[in-house]
């Protein structure tokens, strides 16, 4: 059985194997962990019976107009089974009473986010490669 929890609770470095799928320098574990404990707000989806984590999502925020959602995963062997869908509708659900909810995707997503509530916008980033695993 999958839940889904919007806490670090019982969640170690053991339990976060296998994100971070075709990034050429990605973060460590132990990074991973930093970026869930410092974000404002996440939800994980948890494989019960193994505690392991198989999606996670994560958002930043102001807590006054905005939140932006920089992280969505799930785990290959888990995908097209809802979870990624389950995880942005929590998400959404979360920060329902924010003005501005914003992410950046490639084209091939968008009708994924679209069946979720959201509008294809305009974006600019940058990028600093050399900083890929983290600060
Ligand atoms: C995007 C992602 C989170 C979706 O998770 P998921 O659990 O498979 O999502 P769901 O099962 O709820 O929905 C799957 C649907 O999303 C769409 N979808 C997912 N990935 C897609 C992709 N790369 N291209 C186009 N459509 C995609 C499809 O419509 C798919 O339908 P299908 O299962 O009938 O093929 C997952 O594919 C993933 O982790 N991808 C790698 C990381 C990533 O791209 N994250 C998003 C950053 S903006």
């Amino acid at each position: 059985m999958i839940k889904y929890v919007n806490s670090l609770d019982n969640i170690n470095e053991e339990n976060l194997q296998g994100f971070f799928v075709g990034w050429p320098n990605p973060p460590s574990t132990k990074k991973h962990m930093d970026l869930l404990r410092n974000s404002d707000y996440l939800w994980l989806a948890i494989e019960d019976s193994t505690g392991e984590v198989i999606g996670f999502i994560t958002a930043i925020s102001d807590n006054v107009l905005s939140a932006y959602i920089p992280f969505l995963e799930v785990l290959p062997n888990c995908q097209h089974r809802g979870i990624g869908s389950r995880l942005v509708k929590l998400m959404l659900n979360t920060l329902k009473d924010l003005y501005m909810i914003d992410l950046l995707c490639d084209e091939e997503l968008m009708p994924f986010y679209k069946l979720l509530g959201m509008f294809k916008s305009e974006g600019m980033m940058i990028r600093n490669f050399h900083k890929q695993s983290g600060k």
